[in-house]
């Protein structure tokens, strides 16, 4: 061993004292405070990165709580149990219902509850067919490519709306047969918006009770919608100046005042508004060919104003 090898190892055994003092407190801390469940922190982190809608994240919390609890109770030989977890999402465009479906799929996939852990998004025109019959095939087609995932059915009042003799009431009773026949691996989930929901459910009240989830996704308050499009700029690398992120402030705080905004349209509306920003930078960078990291990562109040002029 060379004298400077030995010196690190004396450096090393030194930090190594120090460092079991700070490990004992910390062990001790964990010992008071016990990590939850693996897959329970995952789930947390997820949907952690999901701005607000405190329901939903409640309700996940149950579900993923009683299925862990259940599968311990059946690895001690208790009773365990099947809970159907069909849902009903209530909402305005752009309040996340498809992407709170997209993550729950994937986390109870973890959990096993499912086993694939897929979403298929379908629409009326996805379930009805032309003639007798086709739409029972139809639907219990996509049924079928559903298994081990969620059924997404967005807007799914317009199978109702023909009338009597409309097609989309097929497609309601095979929805229906199914989910009573397929409780395991199977999740489907009817989304639109709250009134047209209700209204819904009360012109077929055989529906609610089969529905153990009814979760309403309220539009976003204005500061709500300016963290969304923080997280937007942060995830797609790109920078908001102070400046600019004001305007952007000030921009949704004024639209969201009124009753008949595109604010409405929550996350969609600061998607787009953060993609007419992307292309006014597009044009600016271009003018001035100036192409550099923080050039290409940089939103600037002009950037803003240019963009949200164009919209208006
Ligand atoms: N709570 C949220 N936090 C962050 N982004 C969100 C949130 N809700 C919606 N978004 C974003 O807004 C857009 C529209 O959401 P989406 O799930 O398609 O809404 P819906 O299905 O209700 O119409 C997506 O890009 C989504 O990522
Ligand atoms: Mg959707």
């Amino acid at each position: 061993m060379n004298s400077v090898t030995r010196q690190i190892s004396s450096e090393r055994k030194n930090q190594i004292k120090l460092i079991i003092q700070s490990d004992v407190e910390r062990t001790i801390e964990k010992t008071l405070d016990p990590p939850l469940h693996p897959i329970w922190t995952n789930i947390e982190k997820e949907f952690s990165q999901l701005v607000g809608l405190e329901e939903v994240k409640e309700m996940i919390k149950h579900i993923v709580a009683w299925s862990i609890v259940n599968q311990k109770r059946k690895e001690l030989g208790l009773k365990s149990d099947h809970h159907a977890l069909h849902m009903l999402f209530k909402g305005n465009p752009g309040t996340g219902k498809t992407t709170v479906a997209r993550i729950m799929a994937k986390q109870l996939c973890e959990l096993n509850i499912l086993s694939k852990g897929h979403l298929i998004e379908v629409e009326r025109a996805d379930l009805v067919g032309e003639y007798i019959g086709h739409t029972a095939n139809k639907t219990r087609e996509l049924i079928k490519k559903s298994m081990g995932g969620i059924l997404f059915v967005d807007e799914a009042y317009s199978l109702a709306r023909g009338g009597e003799k409309d097609f989309g009431r097929e497609a309601i009773d095979t929805l229906v047969k199914h989910m009573e026949d397929k409780k395991d691996d199977f999740i489907l989930i009817l989304a639109g918006y709250g009134a047209e929901m209700d209204n819904f459910l009360r012109l077929n009240p055989g529906l609610r009770g089969r529905f153990p989830h009814v979760v309403t996704f309220p539009d976003y308050t204005a500061d709500e919608l300016m963290e969304i499009a923080r997280k937007f700029c942060r995830e797609k690398e790109f920078v908001l100046t102070a400046a600019g992120a004001d305007r952007i402030g000030m921009y949704i705080r004024n639209v969201s005042a009124d009753r008949h905004s595109p604010a409405k349209d929550n996350g969609r509306f600061i998607r787009n508004t953060i993609e007419s920003i992307v292309r006014a930078q597009a044009v600016r960078l271009l003018k001035n060919q100036s192409f550099t990291r923080q050039d290409l990562m940089m939103l600037t109040e002009k950037d803003v104003l240019i963009a949200l002029n164009e919209k208006d």
